[in-house]
């Protein structure tokens, strides 16, 4: 069964690696990559192949920057082209960003069948760019891979036959125990943070990137001084992500000394730094996961999250952007933090069930499947 396994983004490459590690032990696959270059700084790109022992890309489509529908537009296009030549029998896409969305429109519309790993997540929010990307993806794909029960039932309650929902746990979770695994193997001293880690005691993660809290200047004013605030209790470490970048190079904010400004990180410094920290606050939806899987306080800053099993199981709260709510539950977790329960099937096994799942199924294809369209 030959399978192109799709990533464009930095939150894809984390879910592809077990994905693709899995496929190296299933003689039966022939698993190939394509990177569709949506992410093409080596800070968000190819130091996460190096960190996540990916192989080089079989296929790199170069799309990188542009508006939302340029390059969904370029990404389509391009890899149209790949697959008529080269036909794949399956498209695995994962996660909802815009090479998610392109990569399953193209492959449909060829009559290549579609897995959607991370499926049937809904924040309800059609202002993120990434609900629409979910739900049109999760509106044409064959085979749904779901990480909590909420997938589940925004799938069924979408109509979608059970048949082809199936619960996996998280491949991003494999990911991440397989890494905390191997950063045991790690020098501490070969990450660029090491000195700045031990010096600082107690210390904030954060990370900021969605456009809502970005890129209107009077929100991003608010969350800086607010983050300026915190930083005068513990210092923060902050890689700023280029969306988030720009926005703070074109404003005159400044940012307190106590917060350690870091170019965009790779997995393994991140994880270094993060899975450490008294709080992480964030507006990432896979950080939201990660540190409920390992247990660490999260604050999120966002007013809804697609990933509702963090908030009611694991240790995430969501807090907003307004600052005084980001203060008070900033307070509220020093004092009693929030460790939570790790959701069922979160063990490290997704990717070995999903590639179970696609066997099984692809046993019964030539029957479904006679027919392609020229
Ligand atoms: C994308 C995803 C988002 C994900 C995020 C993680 C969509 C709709 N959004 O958002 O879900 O959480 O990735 O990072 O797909 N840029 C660079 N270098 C890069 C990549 C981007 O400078 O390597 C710049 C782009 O030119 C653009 C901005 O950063 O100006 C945003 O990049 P883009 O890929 O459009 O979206 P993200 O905000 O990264």
């Amino acid at each position: 069964m030959k399978v192109f396994l799709v990533a464009g983004a930095r939150p894809n490459f984390m879910k592809i690696a077990p994905i693709y590690r899995e496929a190296l032990k299933r003689p039966e696959v022939e698993c190939q990559i394509v990177h569709t270059g949506q992410h093409y700084d080596y800070a968000m790109s190819q130091t996460f192949f190096d960190d996540l022992e990916l192989p080089e890309p079989n296929f790199f489509l170069d799309c990188g920057g542009g508006s939302h529908s340029e390059q969904t537009a370029k990404i389509m296009v391009a890899f149209e082209k790949v697959c008529t030549t080269e036909r794949p029998d399956l498209v695995i896409v994962v996660g909802d960003v815009n090479s998610t969305l392109a990569c399953s429109i193209v492959a449909k519309k060829l009559w290549i069948k579609v897995a959607h790993v991370e499926a049937g997540l809904r924040s309800f929010d059609l202002q993120m760019p990434e609900e629409i990307n979910r739900m049109v993806t999760d509106s044409i794909s064959d085979f749904f891979f779901v990480t909590e029960q909420s997938g589940m039932d925004n799938l069924i309650n979408e109509g979608k036959d059970k048949n082809s929902i199936h619960s996996v746990g998280h491949v991003m979770i494999d990911n991440l125990l397989h890494q905390v695994d191997k950063l045991k193997e790690c020098d501490p001293h070969s990450f660029s943070t090491s000195a700045a880690k031990e010096e600082a005691g107690e210390y904030i993660f954060l990370t900021m990137h969605r456009p809502s809290n970005v890129d209107d200047l009077i929100t991003l004013t608010s969350l800086v001084n607010t983050f300026n605030t915190i930083a005068q209790e513990q210092p923060i470490f902050f890689p700023v992500h280029p969306r988030t970048r720009k926005m703070l190079d074109q404003s005159n904010l400044q940012l307190s000394e106590n917060i350690v400004q870091l170019s965009p990180l790779g997995f393994k410094e991140a994880l270094y730094l993060w899975k450490d920290a008294a709080v992480v606050l964030t507006d990432s939806g896979g950080l939201q996961e990660e540190t409920t899987a390992l247990g660490i306080p999260c604050l999120t800053m966002r007013h809804n999250t697609e990933r509702p099993i963090t908030v009611e199981m694991g240790s995430n709260t969501l807090v907003g952007n307004k600052s005084d709510d980001i203060l008070a539950a900033y307070q509220h977790k020093k004092k009693t933090s929030k460790k939570g329960t790790i959701p069922p099937m979160w063990d490290g096994k997704s990717a070995q069930r999903i590639w179970d799942i696609l066997l099984t199924a692809a046993t019964l294809w030539p029957a479904s499947t006679d027919k392609v369209r020229p």
